[in-house]
Protein backbone atom coordinates (compact mmCIF):
# COMPACT_ATOMS: atom_id res chain seq x y z
CA UNK A 1 0.00 0.00 0.00
CA UNK A 2 1.42 3.70 -0.76
CA UNK A 3 1.38 6.35 2.16
CA UNK A 4 2.27 9.99 1.77
CA UNK A 5 5.53 10.54 0.46
CA UNK A 6 8.08 13.69 0.97
CA UNK A 7 10.94 14.36 -1.21
CA UNK A 8 13.09 17.22 -0.82
CA UNK A 9 15.16 16.99 -3.86
CA UNK A 10 14.30 20.61 -4.60
CA UNK A 11 16.02 21.98 -1.53
CA UNK A 12 19.48 20.97 -2.31
CA UNK A 13 20.73 23.77 -4.17
CA UNK A 14 20.04 25.99 -1.01
CA UNK A 15 20.87 23.14 1.40
CA UNK A 16 22.59 19.89 1.30
CA UNK A 17 20.90 16.93 1.87
CA UNK A 18 24.25 16.22 4.86
CA UNK A 19 22.89 19.39 6.59
CA UNK A 20 19.53 17.84 6.85
CA UNK A 21 20.89 14.38 7.30
CA UNK A 22 22.65 15.98 10.32
CA UNK A 23 19.22 16.78 12.44
CA UNK A 24 18.94 12.85 12.40
CA UNK A 25 20.03 12.26 15.90
CA UNK A 26 18.34 15.06 16.57
CA UNK A 27 15.06 14.48 15.70
CA UNK A 28 15.24 11.07 16.89
CA UNK A 29 16.07 13.31 20.62
CA UNK A 30 12.76 15.15 19.92
CA UNK A 31 10.22 12.04 19.31
CA UNK A 32 11.50 10.70 22.28
CA UNK A 33 10.68 13.48 24.26
CA UNK A 34 7.35 13.56 22.81
CA UNK A 35 6.81 9.85 23.75
CA UNK A 36 8.52 9.92 26.85
CA UNK A 37 6.36 13.45 27.62
CA UNK A 38 9.86 14.67 28.75
CA UNK A 39 10.27 18.31 26.52
CA UNK A 40 8.98 21.14 26.73
CA UNK A 41 4.84 21.43 27.00
CA UNK A 42 4.79 17.66 28.33
CA UNK A 43 1.62 18.08 30.00
CA UNK A 44 -0.19 18.55 26.40
CA UNK A 45 1.01 15.68 24.74
CA UNK A 46 -1.92 13.67 24.60
CA UNK A 47 -2.78 13.60 20.99
CA UNK A 48 0.78 11.97 20.11
CA UNK A 49 -1.02 8.31 20.91
CA UNK A 50 -4.36 9.55 19.51
CA UNK A 51 -5.06 7.62 16.75
CA UNK A 52 -3.69 4.21 18.56
CA UNK A 53 -5.75 4.86 21.67
CA UNK A 54 -9.10 5.60 20.65
CA UNK A 55 -11.14 2.87 21.89
CA UNK A 56 -14.51 1.18 19.82
CA UNK A 57 -17.03 2.68 22.26
CA UNK A 58 -15.49 6.21 21.61
CA UNK A 59 -16.30 5.84 18.01
CA UNK A 60 -19.38 4.10 18.02
CA UNK A 61 -20.69 7.26 20.57
CA UNK A 62 -19.59 9.48 17.74
CA UNK A 63 -20.97 7.64 15.46
CA UNK A 64 -24.02 7.09 17.11
CA UNK A 65 -24.86 10.57 18.13
CA UNK A 66 -24.15 11.59 14.35
CA UNK A 67 -26.93 9.21 13.17
CA UNK A 68 -28.89 10.70 15.63
CA UNK A 69 -28.82 14.16 13.56
CA UNK A 70 -29.05 12.67 10.34
CA UNK A 71 -32.81 11.85 11.40
CA UNK A 72 -33.69 15.30 12.17
CA UNK A 73 -31.00 18.12 10.82
CA UNK A 74 -30.97 19.03 7.47
CA UNK A 75 -27.92 21.34 8.82
CA UNK A 76 -26.03 20.99 11.35
CA UNK A 77 -24.15 24.00 12.71
CA UNK A 78 -20.57 24.02 14.96
CA UNK A 79 -19.76 26.42 16.96
CA UNK A 80 -15.94 27.07 17.57
CA UNK A 81 -12.45 28.72 16.69
CA UNK A 82 -9.21 28.31 16.13
CA UNK A 83 -8.62 24.77 16.99
CA UNK A 84 -12.27 23.99 17.73
CA UNK A 85 -13.04 24.89 14.47
CA UNK A 86 -10.09 24.64 11.71
CA UNK A 87 -9.78 20.84 12.08
CA UNK A 88 -13.30 19.96 11.19
CA UNK A 89 -13.32 22.55 8.59
CA UNK A 90 -9.97 21.37 6.87
CA UNK A 91 -10.72 17.77 6.62
CA UNK A 92 -15.01 18.16 5.67
CA UNK A 93 -13.46 20.65 2.67
CA UNK A 94 -11.00 17.80 1.48
CA UNK A 95 -13.64 15.37 1.42
CA UNK A 96 -16.62 16.98 0.31
CA UNK A 97 -17.95 17.85 -3.66
CA UNK A 98 -16.79 20.97 -4.63
CA UNK A 99 -20.81 22.33 -5.14
CA UNK A 100 -21.88 20.07 -2.40
CA UNK A 101 -23.27 23.06 -1.07
CA UNK A 102 -25.82 23.96 -2.99
CA UNK A 103 -27.22 19.76 -3.66
CA UNK A 104 -30.76 18.92 -2.76
CA UNK A 105 -32.08 16.05 -1.13
CA UNK A 106 -28.57 15.45 0.92
CA UNK A 107 -27.55 12.32 2.55
CA UNK A 108 -26.02 13.82 5.58
CA UNK A 109 -26.97 17.04 6.98
CA UNK A 110 -24.87 20.30 5.82
CA UNK A 111 -21.81 20.91 8.33
CA UNK A 112 -21.82 25.07 8.49
CA UNK A 113 -19.64 26.81 10.94
CA UNK A 114 -20.12 29.86 13.53
CA UNK A 115 -18.35 31.71 16.45
CA UNK A 116 -15.06 31.39 14.37
CA UNK A 117 -15.52 35.64 13.76
CA UNK A 118 -17.71 38.26 15.28
CA UNK A 119 -19.22 39.76 11.87
CA UNK A 120 -22.62 40.77 12.69
CA UNK A 121 -23.36 40.13 9.12
CA UNK A 122 -22.11 36.40 9.24
CA UNK A 123 -24.37 35.76 11.92
CA UNK A 124 -27.23 37.50 11.03
CA UNK A 125 -27.24 35.89 7.79
CA UNK A 126 -26.57 31.71 9.08
CA UNK A 127 -29.60 32.70 11.35
CA UNK A 128 -31.69 33.96 8.66
CA UNK A 129 -30.22 30.84 6.77
CA UNK A 130 -31.79 28.57 9.14
CA UNK A 131 -35.28 30.18 9.60
CA UNK A 132 -37.03 27.58 7.71
CA UNK A 133 -34.83 24.68 7.90
CA UNK A 134 -34.30 21.75 10.35
CA UNK A 135 -30.92 22.41 12.20
CA UNK A 136 -29.03 21.47 15.45
CA UNK A 137 -26.21 22.88 17.05
CA UNK A 138 -22.70 21.33 18.25
CA UNK A 139 -20.63 23.81 20.07
CA UNK A 140 -17.21 23.26 21.06
CA UNK A 141 -14.85 25.05 23.08
CA UNK A 142 -12.20 23.44 25.15
CA UNK A 143 -11.82 26.36 27.58
CA UNK A 144 -15.56 27.30 27.16
CA UNK A 145 -14.54 31.02 27.76
CA UNK A 146 -13.77 31.98 24.45
CA UNK A 147 -15.63 35.13 23.56
CA UNK A 148 -16.55 34.49 20.10
CA UNK A 149 -18.01 31.01 20.21
CA UNK A 150 -19.44 31.76 23.39
CA UNK A 151 -21.66 34.52 21.89
CA UNK A 152 -22.32 32.70 18.79
CA UNK A 153 -23.91 29.88 21.35
CA UNK A 154 -25.81 32.93 22.63
CA UNK A 155 -27.41 33.45 19.45
CA UNK A 156 -28.01 29.64 17.97
CA UNK A 157 -28.98 28.39 21.64
CA UNK A 158 -32.16 31.01 21.53
CA UNK A 159 -32.70 30.28 18.17
CA UNK A 160 -32.82 26.35 18.75
CA UNK A 161 -35.06 27.03 21.67
CA UNK A 162 -37.35 29.67 20.08
CA UNK A 163 -38.11 26.76 17.27
CA UNK A 164 -37.88 23.28 19.40
CA UNK A 165 -38.76 24.69 22.65
CA UNK A 166 -36.48 23.99 25.75
CA UNK A 167 -37.03 20.17 25.35
CA UNK A 168 -36.56 20.18 21.60
CA UNK A 169 -33.67 22.23 22.17
CA UNK A 170 -31.90 19.83 24.70
CA UNK A 171 -32.18 17.10 21.78
CA UNK A 172 -30.62 19.07 19.32
CA UNK A 173 -28.06 21.10 21.35
CA UNK A 174 -24.56 18.93 21.56
CA UNK A 175 -21.36 20.14 23.54
CA UNK A 176 -17.76 19.27 23.72
CA UNK A 177 -15.42 21.06 26.15
CA UNK A 178 -13.08 20.49 29.25
CA UNK A 179 -14.42 17.03 30.88
CA UNK A 180 -14.23 19.49 34.29
CA UNK A 181 -13.98 22.90 34.11
CA UNK A 182 -15.59 25.54 32.07
CA UNK A 183 -18.43 27.82 31.88
CA UNK A 184 -19.64 26.00 28.62
CA UNK A 185 -19.46 22.22 31.11
CA UNK A 186 -21.22 23.77 33.54
CA UNK A 187 -24.32 25.08 31.07
CA UNK A 188 -24.48 21.59 29.60
CA UNK A 189 -24.66 19.87 32.52
CA UNK A 190 -27.56 22.52 33.94
CA UNK A 191 -28.94 22.02 30.76
CA UNK A 192 -28.67 18.41 30.10
CA UNK A 193 -26.79 18.42 27.02
CA UNK A 194 -25.13 15.46 25.41
CA UNK A 195 -21.48 16.50 25.90
CA UNK A 196 -17.88 15.04 24.33
CA UNK A 197 -14.72 15.23 26.50
CA UNK A 198 -11.66 16.84 24.84
CA UNK A 199 -9.16 15.61 26.90
CA UNK A 200 -6.52 17.51 29.46
CA UNK A 201 -3.84 17.00 27.32
CA UNK A 202 -4.69 17.83 24.32
CA UNK A 203 -4.38 21.84 23.06
CA UNK A 204 -6.78 22.74 20.45
CA UNK A 205 -4.69 22.88 17.43
CA UNK A 206 -3.90 19.26 18.28
CA UNK A 207 -7.39 18.04 18.79
CA UNK A 208 -8.57 17.00 15.07
CA UNK A 209 -8.28 13.39 16.23
CA UNK A 210 -10.89 13.76 19.09
CA UNK A 211 -14.79 14.30 19.18
CA UNK A 212 -13.90 18.40 18.55
CA UNK A 213 -13.00 17.24 14.46
CA UNK A 214 -14.74 13.33 14.58
CA UNK A 215 -18.07 14.38 15.59
CA UNK A 216 -18.51 16.83 13.16
CA UNK A 217 -16.44 15.25 10.02
CA UNK A 218 -18.86 12.02 10.87
CA UNK A 219 -22.43 14.44 11.08
CA UNK A 220 -21.14 15.57 7.63
CA UNK A 221 -21.09 11.61 6.28
CA UNK A 222 -17.04 11.37 6.40
CA UNK A 223 -15.86 7.53 7.54
CA UNK A 224 -13.81 8.73 10.81
CA UNK A 225 -12.72 5.27 11.02
CA UNK A 226 -10.60 5.36 7.41
CA UNK A 227 -9.43 9.15 8.86
CA UNK A 228 -8.16 7.42 12.16
CA UNK A 229 -6.97 4.47 10.03
CA UNK A 230 -4.93 6.47 7.91
CA UNK A 231 -3.77 8.74 11.14
CA UNK A 232 -2.75 5.25 12.84
CA UNK A 233 -0.70 4.43 9.78
CA UNK A 234 1.07 7.92 10.13
CA UNK A 235 2.14 7.24 13.69
CA UNK A 236 3.38 3.64 13.06
CA UNK A 237 5.52 5.24 10.46
CA UNK A 238 6.65 8.73 12.56
CA UNK A 239 6.99 6.78 15.87
CA UNK A 240 9.67 6.52 18.31
CA UNK A 241 11.32 3.26 15.92
CA UNK A 242 11.27 4.82 12.79
CA UNK A 243 14.47 5.59 10.73
CA UNK A 244 15.26 8.91 9.84
CA UNK A 245 15.53 8.14 6.70
CA UNK A 246 12.16 6.39 6.36
CA UNK A 247 10.75 9.19 8.37
CA UNK A 248 8.53 11.71 6.58
CA UNK A 249 8.20 14.19 9.88
CA UNK A 250 11.26 13.95 10.76
CA UNK A 251 12.53 15.05 7.33
CA UNK A 252 9.94 17.64 7.07
CA UNK A 253 10.94 18.99 10.18
CA UNK A 254 14.51 18.78 9.91
CA UNK A 255 14.50 20.89 6.25
CA UNK A 256 12.05 23.32 7.01
CA UNK A 257 14.87 24.38 10.23
CA UNK A 258 17.68 23.64 7.88
CA UNK A 259 16.09 26.49 5.27
CA UNK A 260 15.53 28.80 8.39
CA UNK A 261 18.47 28.64 9.34
CA UNK A 262 19.45 29.96 6.01
CA UNK A 263 17.25 32.94 6.16
CA UNK A 264 14.02 31.15 4.75
CA UNK A 265 11.45 32.65 7.17
CA UNK A 266 8.64 31.93 5.56
CA UNK A 267 6.84 28.96 4.28
CA UNK A 268 4.15 28.82 1.84
CA UNK A 269 2.18 25.39 1.66
CA UNK A 270 0.88 25.32 -2.12
CA UNK A 271 -2.02 23.06 -3.52
CA UNK A 272 -3.31 22.09 -6.70
CA UNK A 273 -6.55 21.30 -5.42
CA UNK A 274 -9.12 24.10 -3.71
CA UNK A 275 -10.36 21.65 -1.79
CA UNK A 276 -7.14 21.92 0.35
CA UNK A 277 -7.49 25.37 1.37
CA UNK A 278 -8.63 24.76 4.45
CA UNK A 279 -6.43 22.37 5.10
CA UNK A 280 -3.55 25.07 4.76
CA UNK A 281 -5.50 27.42 6.90
CA UNK A 282 -5.34 24.33 9.92
CA UNK A 283 -1.52 24.02 9.04
CA UNK A 284 -1.26 27.43 9.19
CA UNK A 285 -2.86 27.85 12.94
CA UNK A 286 -1.02 24.86 13.55
CA UNK A 287 2.55 25.36 12.83
CA UNK A 288 1.97 29.65 13.51
CA UNK A 289 0.65 28.98 16.91
CA UNK A 290 2.92 26.22 17.88
CA UNK A 291 6.67 27.80 16.70
CA UNK A 292 5.30 31.60 16.89
CA UNK A 293 7.24 32.55 19.77
CA UNK A 294 10.13 34.30 21.88
CA UNK A 295 10.69 36.22 18.51
CA UNK A 296 11.18 32.99 16.78
CA UNK A 297 9.57 30.74 14.02
CA UNK A 298 8.42 30.41 10.42
CA UNK A 299 5.83 32.07 9.24
CA UNK A 300 3.46 30.13 7.52
CA UNK A 301 1.63 31.66 4.83
CA UNK A 302 -0.90 29.40 1.64
CA UNK A 303 -1.81 29.69 -1.92
CA UNK A 304 -3.81 28.18 -4.11
CA UNK A 305 -2.34 27.44 -7.16
CA UNK A 306 -2.84 27.61 -10.35
CA UNK A 307 -5.30 30.76 -9.17
CA UNK A 308 -2.84 32.45 -6.98
CA UNK A 309 -0.37 31.80 -9.63
CA UNK A 310 -1.93 34.88 -11.52
CA UNK A 311 -1.86 37.12 -8.21
CA UNK A 312 1.14 36.00 -5.71
CA UNK A 313 3.20 34.23 -8.41
CA UNK A 314 4.88 37.13 -9.13
CA UNK A 315 6.28 37.44 -5.84
CA UNK A 316 7.40 34.05 -5.40
CA UNK A 317 9.03 33.85 -8.59
CA UNK A 318 10.63 37.80 -8.14
CA UNK A 319 10.14 39.15 -4.59
CA UNK A 320 12.33 38.97 -1.22
CA UNK A 321 14.24 35.77 -1.08
CA UNK A 322 13.59 34.42 2.01
CA UNK A 323 10.45 32.17 1.24
CA UNK A 324 10.39 28.48 0.30
CA UNK A 325 7.41 26.66 -0.69
CA UNK A 326 6.01 23.24 0.19
CA UNK A 327 3.40 21.87 -1.99
CA UNK A 328 0.81 19.11 -1.01
CA UNK A 329 0.47 16.85 -4.12
CA UNK A 330 -2.51 14.64 -5.23
CA UNK A 331 -1.29 12.15 -7.15
CA UNK A 332 -4.69 10.98 -8.78
CA UNK A 333 -7.69 12.75 -9.19
CA UNK A 334 -10.67 11.06 -7.84
CA UNK A 335 -12.41 11.64 -10.98
CA UNK A 336 -11.58 11.66 -14.66
CA UNK A 337 -12.27 14.86 -17.02
CA UNK A 338 -10.78 14.95 -20.69
CA UNK A 339 -10.01 18.26 -22.71
CA UNK A 340 -12.15 17.92 -25.76
CA UNK A 341 -10.90 18.20 -29.24
CA UNK A 342 -11.86 21.21 -31.30
CA UNK A 343 -11.99 20.67 -35.05
CA UNK A 344 -11.41 24.51 -35.50
CA UNK A 345 -9.03 24.64 -32.63
CA UNK A 346 -9.37 28.67 -32.84
CA UNK A 347 -7.50 28.63 -29.01
CA UNK A 348 -4.37 26.53 -30.15
CA UNK A 349 -5.20 24.01 -27.54
CA UNK A 350 -5.50 20.92 -29.77
CA UNK A 351 -1.99 19.60 -28.84
CA UNK A 352 -3.44 18.56 -25.61
CA UNK A 353 -6.68 17.74 -26.15
CA UNK A 354 -7.88 14.35 -25.32
CA UNK A 355 -5.79 14.28 -22.52
CA UNK A 356 -6.61 13.81 -18.57
CA UNK A 357 -6.98 17.95 -17.29
CA UNK A 358 -4.89 16.47 -14.60
CA UNK A 359 -2.24 15.81 -16.47
CA UNK A 360 -2.08 19.48 -17.31
CA UNK A 361 -2.80 20.48 -13.65
CA UNK A 362 0.41 18.48 -12.87
CA UNK A 363 2.67 19.99 -15.51
CA UNK A 364 1.62 22.78 -14.24
CA UNK A 365 2.78 21.70 -11.08
CA UNK A 366 6.26 20.70 -12.04
CA UNK A 367 6.25 23.77 -14.36
CA UNK A 368 6.12 26.06 -11.21
CA UNK A 369 8.06 24.24 -8.93
CA UNK A 370 11.13 24.29 -11.63
CA UNK A 371 10.49 28.08 -12.20
CA UNK A 372 10.34 28.40 -8.05
CA UNK A 373 13.86 26.51 -7.80
CA UNK A 374 15.54 28.53 -10.25
CA UNK A 375 14.12 31.61 -9.13
CA UNK A 376 15.27 31.05 -5.49
CA UNK A 377 12.99 29.58 -3.81
CA UNK A 378 13.45 26.04 -2.39
CA UNK A 379 10.45 23.45 -2.87
CA UNK A 380 9.54 20.65 -0.69
CA UNK A 381 7.38 18.33 -1.76
CA UNK A 382 4.57 15.83 -0.06
CA UNK A 383 2.56 13.52 -2.15
CA UNK A 384 -0.27 11.89 -1.35
CA UNK A 385 -1.93 8.98 -3.28
CA UNK A 386 -5.61 10.01 -3.55
CA UNK A 387 -7.88 12.58 -1.52
CA UNK A 388 -9.70 10.35 0.84
CA UNK A 389 -10.51 9.61 4.39
CA UNK A 390 -7.26 7.86 4.73
CA UNK A 391 -4.86 10.13 3.19
CA UNK A 392 -6.14 12.85 4.89
CA UNK A 393 -5.86 11.01 8.41
CA UNK A 394 -2.13 10.59 7.29
CA UNK A 395 -1.83 14.31 6.35
CA UNK A 396 -3.19 15.36 9.86
CA UNK A 397 -0.41 13.45 12.09
CA UNK A 398 2.43 14.10 9.37
CA UNK A 399 2.19 17.81 10.16
CA UNK A 400 1.10 17.29 14.00
CA UNK A 401 4.12 15.32 14.41
CA UNK A 402 6.15 17.04 12.33
CA UNK A 403 4.84 20.13 14.24
CA UNK A 404 6.57 18.13 17.79
CA UNK A 405 9.89 18.04 16.19
CA UNK A 406 9.88 20.77 14.31
CA UNK A 407 8.79 22.99 17.50
CA UNK A 408 11.39 21.31 19.49
CA UNK A 409 14.46 21.58 17.24
CA UNK A 410 13.52 25.90 17.27
CA UNK A 411 13.53 25.15 21.02
CA UNK A 412 10.18 26.55 21.86
CA UNK A 413 7.20 25.37 23.46
CA UNK A 414 5.17 23.84 21.04
CA UNK A 415 2.01 23.44 22.73
CA UNK A 416 1.60 27.24 24.31
CA UNK A 417 0.08 30.04 22.68
CA UNK A 418 0.80 32.77 25.34
CA UNK A 419 0.44 35.51 22.72
CA UNK A 420 -3.37 35.02 21.41
CA UNK A 421 -3.92 36.52 25.14
CA UNK A 422 -3.17 39.80 24.15
CA UNK A 423 -6.01 41.11 21.48
CA UNK A 424 -8.49 40.10 24.16
CA UNK A 425 -7.31 41.57 27.10
CA UNK A 426 -7.33 45.13 24.65
CA UNK A 427 -10.89 43.81 23.50
CA UNK A 428 -12.50 43.18 26.97
CA UNK A 429 -10.64 46.66 27.90
CA UNK A 430 -12.85 48.38 25.22
CA UNK A 431 -15.79 46.52 26.49
CA UNK A 432 -16.04 47.51 30.01
CA UNK A 433 -15.86 44.04 30.64
CA UNK A 434 -16.09 44.09 35.03
CA UNK A 435 -12.89 43.61 36.72
CA UNK A 436 -10.87 45.03 33.46
CA UNK A 437 -11.40 48.44 34.54
CA UNK A 438 -7.63 49.35 34.93
CA UNK A 439 -7.44 48.22 31.66
CA UNK A 440 -10.00 50.41 30.01
CA UNK A 441 -8.77 53.53 31.47
CA UNK A 442 -4.98 53.00 29.88
CA UNK A 443 -6.73 52.13 26.60
CA UNK A 444 -8.77 54.70 26.60
CA UNK A 445 -5.51 57.00 27.29
CA UNK A 446 -3.71 55.15 24.91
CA UNK A 447 -6.24 56.17 22.14
CA UNK A 448 -6.95 59.98 23.46
CA UNK A 449 -10.23 59.49 24.78
O1 LIG B 1 -4.98 25.98 19.61
C1 LIG B 1 -5.56 26.56 20.50
O2 LIG B 1 -5.43 26.23 21.69
C2 LIG B 1 -6.53 27.71 20.20
O3 LIG B 1 -6.56 28.02 18.86
C3 LIG B 1 -7.93 27.33 20.64
O4 LIG B 1 -8.34 26.17 19.99
C4 LIG B 1 -8.92 28.45 20.37
O5 LIG B 1 -8.50 29.64 20.98
C5 LIG B 1 -10.30 28.08 20.91
O6 LIG B 1 -10.24 27.77 22.26
P1 LIG B 1 -11.40 27.02 23.01
O7 LIG B 1 -11.58 25.68 22.43
O8 LIG B 1 -10.97 26.98 24.42
O9 LIG B 1 -12.65 27.86 22.81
Amino acid sequence: MENLKINIEKIQDFVSRTTVDNYKKETERHIDALYNKTGKGNDFLGWVNLPSVITEKEIKDIEKIAKSLKGKAEVVVIIGIGGSYLGAKAVIEALSGNFSFFKKDREYPLVVFAGQNLSEDYHYELLEFLNNKEFAVVVISKSGTTTEPAIAFRLLKQAVEKKYGKDGATERIIAITDAQKGALKQLADKEGYKTFEIPDDVGGRYSVLTPVGLLPIAIAGFNIRELLEGAKTMQKITDINSEFSENPASIYAAARNALYKTGRTTEIMVNYNPKLHYLAEWWKQLYGESEGKEKKGIFPASVDFTSDLHSMGQYIQEGIRNIFETVISVKEPNNTLIIPKDIKDLDKLNFIAEKPLDEVNKMAELGTILAHVDGGVPNIHIEIPKLNEFYVGQLLYFFEIGCGISGYILDVNPFDQPGVEAYKSNMFALLGKPGHEEATQKILEKLGK
